[in-house]
């Protein structure tokens, strides 16, 4: 469908209109990566290095797009991946799980979001909580109580996450609070961009940046940066604890951001039930390899015994057939959804999905295949040296 005022055809058309409407720094905020940006970067590029193996003619009139992960029936094998407080939209996550549960799809909640789980989830039941470990063991139980209490359906723990903050771009400056001090610092920029700040004035709040995912019941939400300081405070998690919060836990438990196949096995050992192959979207170590390419080791190690998820540089329906011909059971997306509601809010989200959806079918097609579960490693061309042999 050709583009209109309405509807971009292309993640990277999102990605443009994100960067027209939204303020500078909340768009450098989306762009993220640490460093050199070399792992952001790779985690995109390396998919232009599979080649397909296309079919033609005898091609199967319909495709199967339909799986299950963790449990929840999903249209098609590509989720919501947790992201952050960020000021996109004033109807944050809301209208991210309002999108997901119209595109039949599940979606991963961020402890660090901008709404509360309670009311994410009665927008769409078919919803992970994300959780770091931050605090002692008994507030993160709680924390993954509340989330449960609330609907949760499963919990994912991020584990890649070493408090890198350099950018060789300039870390945008995030306000603690929006009061008069910080509006008029702030005013040059946002007064720029008319569009987004009436978003939020038709809507009655200005972002107010607190995470109330993060407040046990009873408690108020707490600001961005009093969460992160209790994070750091943390003692760093150990794959006992691991094992301890997914026996407490007792349901679909994944562990995020595993690179390599060792650790991959000792999450198996820890009990968890789903993996996703992740590099935090690049904004961990700098100079990690693209997701996809750590995809196989982890996969031969242990995706006979748990799901394999990939996130990092999806951004077509092509990148999805190619995970999965790789062994993911599904992928999760990040900035593609966040340019999505930068672009055009809940309806932008969708636009993404269907973007990703359209694209995997035509792509299955091409490669003669009726189902994403007939996909194989035969349908990729992988050049030599592209896993960088983690073995
Ligand atoms: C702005 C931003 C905020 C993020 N916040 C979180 C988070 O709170 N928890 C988490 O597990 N991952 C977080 N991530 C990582 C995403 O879940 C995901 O791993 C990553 O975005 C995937 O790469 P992609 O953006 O190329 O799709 C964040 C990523 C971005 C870009």
């Amino acid at each position: 469908m050709a583009s209109t005022k309405d509807w971009f055809e292309t993640v990277a058309e999102a990605q443009a209109r994100a960067k027209k409407r939204l303020p500078r720094s909340v768009y450098l905020a989306l762009v993220a990566g640490t460093e050199k940006g070399l792992t952001s970067r790779d985690n995109e590029l390396a998919f232009d290095e599979l080649g397909f193996r296309p079919h033609m003619a005898d091609l199967p009139e319909k495709r199967e797009l339909a799986t299950t992960v963790m449990g929840q029936d999903v249209s098609f094998p590509v989720l919501i991946s947790p992201t952050g407080v960020q000021a996109v939209h004033p109807d944050g996550e809301v209208a991210v799980a309002r999108a997901a549960a119209a595109e039949g799809t599940a979606m991963g909640l961020s402890s660090f979001a901008s709404k509360p789980v309670e009311e994410v989830a009665a927008a769409n039941p078919q919803l992970f909580f994300q959780m770091y470990w931050c605090g002692d063991r008994d507030r993160i139980l709680a924390r993954a109580e509340r989330a449960r209490a609330a609907g949760a359906k499963g919990l994912i723990v991020t584990l890649d996450w070493s408090f890198a903050s350099r950018r060789d771009w300039g870390a945008p400056p995030i306000p603690e609070k929006i009061d008069l001090k910080n509006a008029v610092k702030f005013a040059p920029e946002v007064l720029r961009k008319p569009r987004w700040l009436a978003t939020f004035v038709r809507s009655g709040a200005l972002p107010d940046l607190t995470v109330p995912n993060m407040a046990l019941p009873g408690e108020p939400a707490p600001g961005f940066f009093g969460a992160y300081f209790e994070w750091m405070q943390t003692p760093l998690a150990r794959w006992e604890d691991i094992a301890w919060l997914r026996e407490k836990w007792d349901g679909p438990f994944m562990v995020k951001g595993i690179s390599r196949p060792d650790d991959a096995r000792r999450a198996v050992d820890a009990g968890v039930t789903a993996i996703s192959v992740s590099t935090h979207g690049g904004n961990n170590l700098d100079g990690t390899p693209g997701a996809i390419r750590s995809l196989p080791g982890v996969v031969d190690a242990v995706g006979d015994r748990v799901e394999v998820l990939l996130d990092g540089g999806v951004r077509r329906g092509s990148d999805v057939v190619k995970a999965m011909a790789l062994g993911a059971r599904a992928v999760m997306i990040g900035r593609a959804y966040l340019w999505g509601m930068a672009a055009n809010g809940e309806r932008g989200v969708q636009n993404v999905l269907s973007i990703l959806r359209s694209g995997m079918n035509e792509t299955l097609m091409g490669l003669g295949k009726s189902s994403v579960h007939d996909l194989t490693r035969e349908d990729v061309l992988v050049p030599p040296g592209f896993t960088r042999d983690w073995s």
